[in-house]
C-alpha cells in the first residue's frame, strides 16, 4: 500500500465506493457560469457556484471538456489533454475548483476523450508534416485511398456527424475520423498512444480528481484489416464483430487503465460512455475495468410504465452480473432535454422537430415538465447512481429556436443543414430572473438564451416550494438519508403504475397514466406533484416511508 498516491486535496469522506450510489451533476463548462465576462463559461465561474451545487445535494460534478480546443465539437476536440483552455482559466484555477469542491464534500470527475484528438493537437500536426508510413502517422489511422489513383476513401464508413469518415490530406493519404474531420481517430494498437493516455489519467488524478468519464469508450479498438467490413453502430451485434465499435479487444485497454486508477487512494472512479447493447455495455463496468457504464436506455424510452419497468429490470440484472452499480440518465449534453422530450407526442423524431424551430408538432410544456419531474423522482429512488445534467434541476426546456447562423454543433454543417444538432440543450443556464444573460455573466452568452429563461432561473425557483429546483433539493436531501444497497422489490399497483420498495419501508410509486390513483398508505417523503384527497395524480411520483 505504500506505493499508493494521495494528492493534496481530498474530500472529507473517503469511502472508496462513493460512486456506487452517487448523484453526479454534469457541468458543460462553457455554458455554466461566466466569471470573466467574455460570454463563455469558465472554471472560476464553476468554482463560484460550488456552494449552489453543494446545497443542491449532489455528490459529485462531472466536467465536460474544459481543455484547449478549437471547439469544432464543443470541446470534444482536445488539443492538449493536460491543460485548461486559456479562455476558461488556468491549471491554478482548476486546482482551486477541486479544493472548493472537496471542501464542500463534492467530488470531481473529468472527461477524457481517447478516441480522437483535435486536428490541432501537436501529434496530428506532426503526422501531417511527416511522410506516409512514419511513426508520427502511426499514432492515427492513415491509409491509402481506393480507386485507380487512391482518389476514393478507403472504405464506406460514415462519420457520426454525417459524410465520409475519411478525409484526404495533400499527399494523397486519407485519415479516419468517426466524428468531425477536426477529430482524427487515434490508433489504440500503438503503445505510445496507450502510455500517453495513462499519463493523462495520472496527471489529473495527481491534481485530486476523483474520477473520469470516458468518451466513446466503445470505439477505441478497431478492425482495420482489409477488405474493410461494413459497420453499423445503430444495431451493434452481441458478439463484438462490428469492425469499429464495441470490439472485445477494447477491454484490455480498460484493464490497464484500472491498474492506473488503482494506484490512488481511494482508487479513481470511471464511467464509460459506451453505446452498446445492455449485456455488452456492462462489460466496461466490470470491477477489473471502469466500474460503471452509462445506461442510456431511458433516453430512448417513452414515458410509459412498461417501458420503464423493462429498462429497470434489464439494467439491474445486467449490473448484478457484472458487479457494477447501475447508472440512470434522463438528459445530457447530447440529447433533447427530457422536460421537452416528454412534452412531445410519443414517437416524435426530435431531429425533425428541431428543424421546425420547435413549432411543430405541438409541444405541451406543462405536460413535459410534469412527466420529467415524475421520471426524475422515480430514477432517484433506484439503486445505483444518477447523472443529472445542468439545468434539469430547473426544469429547463430545450432551446429549440436558436437562429441558424448561431448554431455551433458540427452536425449542422456536416449534414448540409438538415440536422440542427445539440445546441438547444447547451445554452447557458439562467441564474437570475433578469440581466444580460440571466446571471450567467455580464455580457450576452455564446449561445442565445430563450427570452422566457428568467422564469426558470435559480433565483426565481429558489423561494418557490412548488418549483422543480425545490423538488430536486428535497429529493436529493431525502435520498441521502434513504439510499443504500441494491435491493429493489416490485409492488403490483395496477396498470400504468410503477411501484417498488427499497428498504426500511421506503417506497416509490409512479402513476404513468393521466387519471389519479389511490395513494398507498405511508407517510409522504416527497412528491413530484400535488397530492389531494389521498390520491396520486396522473403523471406523478411519490416517495413514501
Ligand atoms: C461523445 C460526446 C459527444 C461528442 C462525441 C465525440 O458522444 O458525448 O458530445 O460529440 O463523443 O467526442
Amino acid at each position: 500500500m505504500s506505493t499508493l498516491r494521495t494528492p493534496a486535496s481530498t474530500p472529507r469522506t473517503t469511502d472508496p465506493d462513493w460512486w456506487r450510489n452517487a448523484v453526479v451533476y454534469q457541468v458543460y463548462p462553457r455554458s455554466f457560469a461566466d466569471a470573466d465576462g467574455d460570454g463563455l463559461g469558465d472554471v472560476a465561474g464553476i468554482t463560484s457556484r460550488v456552494p449552489y451545487l453543494a446545497s443542491l445535494g449532489v455528490d459529485a460534478i462531472w466536467l465536460s471538456p474544459f481543455f484547449p480546443s478549437p471547439l469544432a465539437d464543443g470541446g470534444y476536440d482536445v488539443a492538449d489533454y493536460r491543460a485548461v483552455d486559456p479562455r476558461l482559466g488556468t491549471l491554478d484555477d482548476f486546482d482551486a475548483l477541486v479544493r472548493a469542491a472537496h471542501e464542500h464534500d463534492v467530488r470531481v470527475i473529468v472527461d477524457v476523450v481517447p478516441n480522437h484528438t483535435s486536428s490541432s493537437h501537436v501529434w496530428f500536426q506532426a503526422a501531417l508534416a511527416a511522410a506516409p508510413g512514419s511513426p508520427e502517422r502511426a499514432r492515427y489511422v492513415f491509409r491509402d485511398g481506393a480507386g485507380p489513383s487512391g482518389e476514393q476513401p478507403p472504405s464506406d464508413w460514415v462519420s457520426n456527424f454525417g459524410g465520409s469518415a475519411w478525409t484526404r490530406v495533400p499527399d494523397g493519404q486519407w485519415y479516419l475520423h468517426l466524428f468531425a474531420p477536426e477529430q482524427p481517430d487515434l490508433d489504440w494498437s500503438n503503445p505510445s498512444v496507450r502510455s500517453d493516455f495513462e499519463d493523462t489519467l495520472r496527471f489529473w488524478s495527481d491534481r485530486g480528481v476523483d474520477g473520469f468519464r470516458v468518451d466513446v469508450a466503445h470505439g477505441l479498438a478497431k478492425d482495420l484489416s482489409t477488405p474493410y467490413r461494413p459497420s453499423n453502430e445503430h444495431a451493434l451485434p452481441l458478439d463484438g464483430s462490428d469492425p469499429l465499435y464495441d470490439r472485445d479487444e477494447v477491454h484490455a485497454i480498460f484493464e490497464s487503465w484500472r491498474t492506473v486508477l488503482d494506484e490512488y487512494d481511494p482508487p479513481r472512479a470511471a464511467v464509460a460512455e459506451a453505446w452498446a447493447p445492455a449485456p455488452r455495455r456492462v462489460l466496461y463496468a466490470r470491477p477489473t475495468e471502469l466500474g460503471q457504464a452509462f445506461n442510456f436506455d431511458l433516453l430512448e424510452a417513452p414515458f410509459d410504465a412498461s417501458a420503464f419497468r423493462t429498462v429497470i429490470d434489464r439494467n439491474l440484472a445486467a449490473s448484478r452480473e457484472s458487479g457494477a452499480s447501475s447508472t440512470w440518465v434522463l438528459s445530457n449534453h447530447d440529447v433533447v432535454r427530457h422536460a421537452t422530450r416528454y412534452g412531445l407526442p410519443d414517437g416524435t423524431d426530435t431531429d425533425a422537430w428541431l428543424m421546425t424551430d420547435g413549432t411543430q408538432p405541438t409541444l405541451d410544456r406543462e405536460r413535459g415538465l410534469r412527466r420529467a419531474r415524475a421520471a426524475t423522482l422515480l430514477v432517484l429512488a433506484l439503486p445505483g447512481s444518477s447523472y443529472v445534467y445542468q439545468g434539469e434541476e430547473l426544469g429547463l426546456q430545450e432551446a429549440a429556436a436558436i437562429p441558424h447562423d448561431l448554431l455551433q454543433d458540427p452536425k449542422w454543417i456536416r449534414t448540409g443543414h438538415t440536422v440542427k444538432g445539440r445546441d438547444g440543450c447547451r445554452v447557458p443556464i439562467p441564474w437570475t430572473t433578469s440581466g444580460p444573460s440571466f446571471g450567467f455573466g455580464a455580457v450576452a452568452p455564446h449561445l442565445p438564451q430563450p427570452a422566457d429563461f428568467g422564469a426558470s432561473s435559480v433565483e426565481a425557483e429558489s423561494g418557490d416550494e412548488s418549483s422543480t429546483l425545490s423538488l430536486y433539493r428535497a429529493a436529493l436531501a431525502a435520498r441521502r438519508q434513504l439510499q443504500r444497497g441494491e435491493l429493489l422489490e416490485w409492488i403490483d399497483a395496477g396498470d400504468g403504475v410503477v411501484a417498488f420498495a427499497r428498504h426500511d419501508g421506503w417506497r416509490s410509486v409512479t402513476n404513468f397514466g393521466t387519471e389519479p390513483v389511490a395513494l398507498p398508505a405511508g407517510s409522504v417523503v416527497v412528491s413530484s406533484g400535488p397530492l389531494t384527497d389521498g390520491a396520486l395524480p396522473g403523471e406523478a411520483t411519490v416517495w413514501l416511508a
